[in-house]
């Protein structure tokens, strides 16, 4: 029987109203999977810099390596430069705690959530592998001449062989797993592709990327390789999303397809991630922000955030226990009982995890996939 100790932040915005859902879904799985954990609260958020002017201090980073794992709500307050407080706690624990891989799955668990024509859950499945730690989010770079017409900025996109190998490596990994287990269903299916995202035709650097790729992909015969420019990606996303297995890509290019990932899903409210450095203490939250304009109204979708929470046990070996919330997930949206994941679905942020809890006193799992 496990047991964690979990940092919680529930942040800005509609971030605390979410997490406490996720926490809600977390407590019930608990209960029937019997694995005990401790949390442990932090205020940081934009909210709590207006108030005491503090953002993360270096003390709070290294407490967080100590931890199992951490669910973050969202960060992002109107009234605080933008960036700033985004920068110290969510940057803070991708860059502090080294989580190099950002993985954002893509799974649409009922049709009637996905905006394209004529596609339905069993074209929209894939995860996108985001490297976490490097791109143009290094933070290197700045101003000269500052709020003068000569102004000049700069910002450095930084890609180094290990952070393209480790990337290119932990979704070639996944790729493994899923061909492994699509064979073992005997049903066809092809064997699982890693699909290589970058811009090396107009920014010849990232033919580092290339070159990573290439050299990962030698170890791992059973998977397919395959490659688009981000543009390109963008449209076959929208296209053949059923082509995709897993893509690997930039943090800045991650960034963006993963929002448009989250809309073939169902939208913002639905979309979940993982910040992970395989055997360390990581970082799991909904792709989305903290939604000012929803805050504390309790309309907020949680799904994310529940989803989230799912993430999260499976890192920490709870396999079962995170099935059941992904199988609890899809049962209430198959169901039909929620119309759409977002704010306009008439069911409110805490009867949505209700429901959730619900399904989950009944879901039996399929096991071994
Ligand atoms: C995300 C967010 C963050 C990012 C922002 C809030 C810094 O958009 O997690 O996708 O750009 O990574
Ligand atoms: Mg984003």
């Amino acid at each position: 029987m496990g047991s964690y100790r979990l940092g919680v932040l529930g942040g800005d915005g509609i971030g605390p109203e979410v997490t406490r859902e996720g926490l809600k879904v977390l407590e019930a799985v608990g209960g029937r999977e019997s694995f005990e954990y401790e949390l442990v609260e932090y205020p940081y958020s934009g909210e709590h810099y207006l108030k005491t002017g503090e953002l993360v201090p270096d003390s709070v980073i290294e407490e967080w390596r100590g931890l199992d794992a951490v669910l973050l709500g969202a960060i992002g307050h109107p009234e605080v430069e933008p960036g700033l407080v985004e920068r110290s706690v969510i940057l803070g624990l991708r860059f502090g705690l080294d989580l190099y891989v950002n993985l954002r799955p893509i799974k649409l668990y009922a049709e009637h959530l996905c905006p394209l024509k004529e596609k339905g859950p069993e074209d929209i499945d894939f995860v996108v592998v985001r490297e976490n730690t490097e791109g143009l989010y290094s933070q290197i770079g700045g101003h000269l001449r500052k709020n003068t017409p000569d102004e000049v900025a700069i910002v450095n996109g930084i890609y180094t062989w290990k952070g393209c190998e480790r990337a290119c490596r932990y979704a070639f990994e996944l790729a493994r797993k899923l061909s492994a287990e699509r064979e073992a269903r005997g049903d066809g299916g092809r064997p699982a592709r890693v699909t290589l995202v970058d811009k090396a035709n107009a920014i010849r650097p990232h033919d580092l990327w290339t070159r990573a790729y290439e050299h990962v992909a030698r170890e791992f015969p059973e998977v397919e390789t395959d490659h688009a420019y981000v543009d390109a990606c963008c449209m076959w996303m929208i296209k053949n999303p059923e082509w995709v297995d897993v893509i690997v890509t930039t943090n800045l290019f991650g960034d963006i397809i993963t929002d448009l990932g989250a809309m073939l899903q169902g939208g913002m409210g639905i979309a979940a991630s993982g910040n992970i450095h395989p055997g360390r203490t990581s970082m799991f939250e909904p792709i989305h922000g903290s939604a000012p304009k929803y805050a504390g109204k309790n309309v907020a979708c949680p799904l994310g955030a529940i989803s989230a929470v799912a993430m999260m046990l499976d890192f920490l070996g709870e396999t079962s226990g995170a099935r059941l919330i992904d199988e609890a997930v899809g049962e209430l949206l198959r169901s039909g009982e929620v119309p759409s994941a977002d704010a306009r679905s008439g069911i409110s942020t805490s009867q949505m995890g209700d429901m959730v809890v619900r399904r989950l006193e009944t879901v039996e799992p399929e096991t071994g996939n």
